[in-house]
């Protein structure tokens, strides 16, 4: 009986765990040098921890399970409600700010499609204690540095940003009740994603009001900050909002990445939690999926029986990341590809003991090395090394008998008869 890979789930052979570490170490290295440690929580937790406030289209996709105590757990669909809780148990010892990030695997019952998976790795970067916008600027820039390290420039992606605050002052101004404004957010985040009449329809269902409706779909289609100042009065928290998105335009800007950003109202974000400012990001020909998203969310560790504490940061996904890079070539010309720096092959079986000896020499020295498990002619031997890439091929014969060894040169060709102490000594200062 052959059992397939479940639905939505991917197989890593090699080379695409190759592609997979690569990601995830550049995640690791860009966090590391923006200030930023390492944490991770369990896979699954409490059923409910994801049912407090990360909103209905995530709780709909969530891999539930009832565990042997009767229990009701959850596969996690995300990491931030894992981390509310873990800075929350902590909370007293904890040195603030807490610059956090985490590379977890998740796992959403979604209809699987392109860049989008039942399971999959997302990079997470999040700063909690600072109440400044400066947090948020800097948790972007953290995104848009791997980004731009990995070869992605300003023609190939953009980050789109609002602020949530501001449209719940601007869609309270045009007659919303505070208590709409959450199953709103829901509808008004499909907006990009969905054609005109489609999303025009969802918002029907919420706002009856034809009038009321045509004011939301116009706030909807603002183009620039500006425009919303000429177009509605603006009270004071929506002023307050407008200004904390100016001066997060104007930090990107010092810190040399504005040309990646831009205002999108159309920005509202799935998750129930966010509270000010939000972004996605998106390839800029707008063909894939958001690469990644975030925000602000300064009430969820309260929510979570915490004090109120300020954060912010955001999720990029393994799957679009990668979709993205391979269509624009950066992953084949930055993917190390697998070398051996030595092989070594025997002229015949009376050596092969030897070979197995000296590999296993080279590799305590801290080379990659490996031999042949058959005792193939040489040619079928080097013809095995230059398979593996090696760099060069150690050819053990009759002058072993002399403690001498040939050192083939796999590019070039080119052969030494050299010494074999001599070539261990040579070889230990140039141990990593
Ligand atoms: P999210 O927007 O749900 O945010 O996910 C962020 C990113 O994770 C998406 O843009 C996408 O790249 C990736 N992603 C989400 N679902 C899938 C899927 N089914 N398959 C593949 N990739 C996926 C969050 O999860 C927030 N917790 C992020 C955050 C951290 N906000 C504050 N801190």
């Amino acid at each position: 009986m052959k059992i397939p890979p479940v639905k939505g789930t991917r197989d890593f052979y090699p080379q695409e765990m190759a592609v997979r570490n690569w990601i995830i170490d550049g995640w690791k290295r860009v966090s590391v040098r923006n200030g930023f440690e390492e944490y991770d929580a369990p896979i699954f937790e409490y059923l409910k921890m994801f049912q407090i406030k990360s909103g209905d289209e995530i709780v709909e996709q969530l891999f539930s399970l009832t565990d042997r105590g009767g229990r009701e757990l959850a596969l996690r669909p995300e990491i931030t409600p894992s981390l509310a809780r873990m800075v929350n148990q902590r909370i007293n010892s904890l040195p603030r700010p807490i610059k956090w990030f985490s590379v977890p695997r998740l796992f959403r019952a979604e209809r699987p499609q392109k860049g989008r998976l039942r399971e999959f790795f997302q990079w997470n970067v999040d700063i909690i204690g600072v109440d400044d916008v400066l947090a948020d600027a800097e948790v972007i820039f953290c995104a848009l540095d791997y980004l731009r390290e990995v070869g992605l420039g300003r023609d190939d992606v953009v980050v789109k940003i609002s602020s949530r605050q501001m449209l719940a002052a601007l869609l309270r101004s045009v007659g919303v009740a505070r208590s709409e404004l959450e199953e709103l957010y829901a509808v008004l985040d499909k907006r990009n994603k969905l054609p005109d009449d489609a999303f025009e329809e969802m918002l029907a269902e919420k706002i009856a009001d034809e009038g009321k409706r045509r004011k939301v779909i116009d706030l909807m289609s603002v183009e620039s900050i500006e425009q919303i100042n000429e177009l509605l009065e603006l009270d004071e928290t929506a002023q307050e909002s407008v200004n904390e998105l100016e001066r997060l335009f104007e930090l990107l800007g010092v810190m040399g990445v504005a040309e990646y950003c831009e205002f999108d109202i159309g920005i509202v974000r799935g998750l129930a939690y966010y509270t000010g400012i939000v972004y996605e990001i998106y390839d800029k020909a707008s063909e894939l999926r958001a690469i990644g998203g975030g925000g602000r969310y300064d009430d969820l560790l309260k929510q979570f029986g915490g004090p109120a504490i300020p954060a912010t940061g955001f999720g990029i996904g393994d799957c679009v990341l990668a979709i993205l890079l391979e269509d624009k070539g950066l992953l084949e010309r930055q993917l190390p590809s697998r070398k051996l720096d030595y092989f070594v092959a025997c002229v015949d079986k009376s050596y092969r003991q030897a070979a197995v000896e000296l590999t296993m020499k080279l590799r305590s020295a801290g080379w990659t090395a490996g031999f042949s498990y058959k005792t193939a002619k040489l040619s079928k031997q080097l013809k095995e090394a230059s398979d593996q890439k090696a760099k060069k091929c150690i050819i053990i014969g009759d002058e072993f008998k002399n403690r001498q060894l040939v050192v083939k040169d796999m590019a070039t060709g080119e052969q030494e008869t050299v010494d074999y102490d001599k070539f261990f000594s040579g070889l230990e200062s140039k141990a990593r």
